[in-house]
């Protein structure tokens, strides 16, 4: 991982339709162009290769990736999206968010073939861990601490407890460790420490491109 920090990274889930995510990309491309590190839009898999082109064709500082991929090499998986098919589309990808552990019940197993799937592809992991203690499969560069209590509910961990936790998991790797939960344009700035939380994984707050750029403004350390 090379890209200069902090990462901040919009994880759009399953909303948006495509009016929504150009508009998204035109409007953080255009006034987020101050911000000095590293923004990633992780839209929807349909939109993904149109978010390419548009980002092309702005010259965008956007970097893009998915939310997920698949276990499975490319095949009869009906309804997946595999890793080889959004080989050079995609820079990133999310692995392990909580809500796929829990509402598609994946595994550390499942997880660590999605991270060998992606790694072959040259596509860049960053893997969600609730804990200190979550298992990290081999391959993983960037870490998201995304405890789920604070996932959607307006009640982020203390950036103290973040900074902790991230020291913890900085001792288990060579991990850029960001963390996500309930982050806003209000607390964003208290959760970033150089050599500690290197970045932030938004949501809810990611989805309106103007609280979005406010995030940027004030992602800073
Ligand atoms: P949130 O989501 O910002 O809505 O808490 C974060 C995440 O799920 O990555």
């Amino acid at each position: 991982m090379n890209e200069p920090s902090p990462i901040v990274i919009a994880n759009i889930k399953a909303n948006q339709n495509w009016q929504q995510t150009a508009n998204w990309v035109e409007k953080v491309d255009s006034e987020g162009k101050f911000f000095k590190g590293t923004v990633i839009f992780c839209a929807s898999s349909p939109f993904l290769k149109a978010v390419q082109e548009k980002v092309q064709s702005l010259n965008s500082f956007i970097k893009i990736g998915t939310q997920d991929i698949s276990q499975f090499e490319q095949g009869a998986f009906t309804g997946e999206v595999a890793a080889s098919q959004i080989e050079g589309i995609c820079e990133f990808t999310i692995i392990g968010h909580s809500e796929r552990r829990e509402n598609f019940k994946e595994d550390d197993d499942i997880l660590s073939k999605k991270v060998q799937h992606a790694k072959k592809v040259n596509i860049e992991v960053i893997y969600c861990v609730q804990d200190r203690t979550t298992p990290i499969p081999a391959g993983v560069s960037i870490v998201a601490y995304e405890p789920v209590f604070a996932i959607g509910t307006a009640k982020s961990d203390t950036p103290q407890n973040a900074f902790d936790v991230a020291f913890e998991i900085k001792k288990r790797g060579n991990y850029v460790v960001i963390y996500g939960g309930s982050v806003t344009p209000d607390n964003v700035h208290s959760f970033l420490k150089k050599g500690a939380v290197d970045g932030v994984l938004v949501g809810t707050k990611s989805l309106d491109p103007t609280s979005f750029i406010e995030i940027l403004k004030n992602a800073s350390y």
